[in-house]
């Protein structure tokens, strides 16, 4: 049986891929930002996932507001990555797991989500940068990955309840797979942040550490907020949360704090990260 051994929440700020190729890492403004993954890395190299699952907002890459899919799954052998607008540079397509993913999605389906599934889909900066930052170097990914999106662009928004729901139904699908590989579930986005409007700039840290907080033992208590609550508290794309709750919500039993780190700000953006060790049965079996 497939193993969760964890889940990793990072922000995917477009800016960060600038940064990247011009190797501003060790820079006064970036340096707090960069710092907070190498223990990351070092936790995804003792563990080694085969497989990454990742939760995140599709910017308008695949999905227009003219189509938009509330959860779409990909199902893919392989996923380009292309600039939505952000003209960072794009990196090597990433390998998928087919075989997951249609685990997953049948999963989801027998489970009553009404999800979309994509034989042919683009990844944007959400899934590629929190890539390039967890295994940096580009090119040949060590892990095969299976994109779930979720719409955070066009209201009405999934819950957050709903989100967490979702996120439990993709971590009994993996824990249920028939096949002997390490899976690290990933949520990106957030944390609080607006981009345009008469909040644009919108930042709200003591909402931030308290969902970060919250995440390590008491998720359910995040899906107490409506979508609407989460634009009051976190900015009209801190909904983006929502993504880091699914992910979260695929651990079961016990987790324990690898790493966090939280910077503010990096462009628009509270930047967050959050490191989860899956320490229940299913890593003690697999070990
Ligand atoms: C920014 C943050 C995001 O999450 C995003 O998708 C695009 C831009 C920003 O802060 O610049
Ligand atoms: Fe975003």
């Amino acid at each position: 049986m497939a193993t969760i051994v964890g889940s990793v929440m990072t922000s995917h700020v477009p800016a960060i891929g600038r940064a990247i190729a011009k190797h501003l890492e060790a820079d006064p403004y970036w340096k707090p930002f960069f710092d907070g993954y190498p223990p990351v890395r070092a936790w995804l190299d003792r563990v080694k996932p085969d497989v990454a699952v990742v939760f995140y907002q599709d910017h308008g890459l695949n999905f227009f507001l003219d189509k938009m899919p509330t959860f779409a799954v990909g199902a893919a052998a392989e996923y380009r990555n292309a600039d939505e607008g952000w003209g960072i540079p794009t990196v090597e397509p990433v390998r998928g797991d087919p075989g997951l993913s249609w685990h997953i999605i049948e999963s989801l389906v027998a489970d009553e989500f009404d999800i979309t599934s994509c034989q042919e889909m683009k990844v944007d900066h959400a899934l590629t940068l929190p890539m390039a930052l967890l295994w940096p170097g580009g090119g040949d990914w060590p892990v095969r990955v299976v994109p779930i999106t979720m719409n955070h662009v066009q209201h009405p928004l999934p819950s957050p309840r709903r989100s967490y729901a979702l996120g439990a139904s993709v971590g009994r699908a993996i824990g249920s797979w028939d096949e002997n590989a390490r899976v690290v579930v990933l949520g990106t986005g957030g944390l609080s942040h607006q981009l345009d409007g008469k909040r644009a700039g919108f930042i709200n840290k003591p909402f931030d550490l308290m969902c970060m907080e919250a995440l390590v033992d008491e998720p359910e208590k995040l899906a107490r907020y409506s979508a609407l609550d989460l634009v009051r508290e976190a900015g009209a794309q801190g909904t983006e949360l929502m993504a880091w709750i699914a992910a979260r919500a695929a651990l079961t039993g016990r987790v324990s704090k690898v790493h966090a780190n939280y910077h503010v700000p990096i462009s628009n953006t509270a930047t967050g990260l959050l490191a989860l060790q899956n320490d229940g049965p299913a890593l003690a079996r697999a070990a």
